[in-house]
Formats: structure tokens, sequence, C-alpha cells
């Protein structure tokens, strides 16, 4: 066998698969900072749907763990206000953006304080109210 042949035979063929199997690894999208605040939100607020109805406690440690996560995502833009060109209708989708996330930071803020008055009425009022929150931010912010 020639150095020609081995080389297309056997070299060049490992590489271009090597690369193959690879590529889609490296083209895989990661997280943005927004998706991982609210990833933390959302996987606390889960915790609270698993835990004991008289677990005041870990009731106000996950909604404080959750107002965190929106509190960190405040300060990122969402992908498609961000694509918006410069001018008054971005700013305003911006501040609008913020206001919208202070309520539900707000919202969430009134959870946790109802698991510290271990009063299951205000922690459903407000879990309501955090659930609307998430709806109407998502419906006017994301793509889904
Ligand atoms: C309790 C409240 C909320 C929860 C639990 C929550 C949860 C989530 C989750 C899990 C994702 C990631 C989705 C994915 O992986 O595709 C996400 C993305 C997103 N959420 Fe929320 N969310 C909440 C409130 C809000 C609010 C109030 C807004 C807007 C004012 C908002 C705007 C967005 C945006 C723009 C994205 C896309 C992130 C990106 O573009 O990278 N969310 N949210």
């Amino acid at each position: 066998m020639t150095k020609y042949t081995l080389f297309t035979r056997f070299v060049l063929p490992f590489f271009i698969g090597t690369f193959a199997v690879s590529l889609p690894v490296s083209a895989e999208e990661e997280d943005s900072p927004l998706t991982v605040a609210m990833d933390q939100t959302s996987s606390a607020l889960k915790k609270l749907r698993k835990i004991a109805k008289d677990d005041w406690a870990s009731g106000a440690k996950e909604a404080r763990i959750a107002a965190d996560g929106i509190r960190k995502g405040m300060k990122f833009i969402p992908a498609i206000v961000e694509l918006m060109p410069d001018g008054k209708d971005k700013d305003k989708a911006i501040a609008d953006y913020r206001m919208m996330m202070g309520l539900s930071y707000a919202a969430i803020c009134e959870l946790e304080l109802a698991y510290l008055e271990e009063d299951q009425n205000k922690v459903d009022a407000a879990s309501k109210k955090v659930k609307g929150g998430k709806k109407e931010g998502h419906k006017k912010y994301t793509d889904d």
C-alpha cells in the first residue's frame, strides 16, 4: 500500500469522521445567562410543589431562591428585544421587561412572606400571581 492510499483510505476518513462527530457538539448553543437565571427560579418553584404543606421553612427558602433567579435575570435583555433596532421602541421594551420582572420579583417575595406567615391562603394567592406573571412575561418576550 502506497503512502497515498494509506492516507486516503485510513487517515483522511478518520479525521473527517472525528470532525463530523464533534461538529454537532461544538455547534450546540449554550444556555443564555437569562435562561440560566430563569432555570434557577423555575427549579425552585418546582421544588415548592413537592414539599409538605406544613414545611413552611422549606417553602420560604425555595421562594427566596426563586426570587433571586428573577433578580439575576433582570439585568439581561431578552434576545427578541436585543434584535430590535436602537430607538425609543427598544428602550420602552427594555423598561417594560424590567417592570414585569420587578412585578414577578415582588410576587415571589410575597410568596416568601406567605410561607413565613404560615398562611396557606396567602401562599395560594401569591402563587397565582407568580404563575400569571410568568405567563404574561413569556407571551411578550419569548417566541414560545
Ligand atoms: C415565575 C416566573 C418565571 C419563571 C419560573 C420562568 C422560567 C423560565 C424558564 C425555565 C426559561 C427557559 C426556557 C427554555 O429553556 O427554553 C425562561 C426563559 C425566558 N423567560 Fe422566563 N420565567 C419567569 C418569568 C419571566 C418573566 C416575568 C419574563 C419577562 C418579563 C420572562 C422572560 C423570559 C425570557 C425572555 C426567556 C428567554 C431567555 C432567553 O432569551 O435566553 N420570564 N423562563
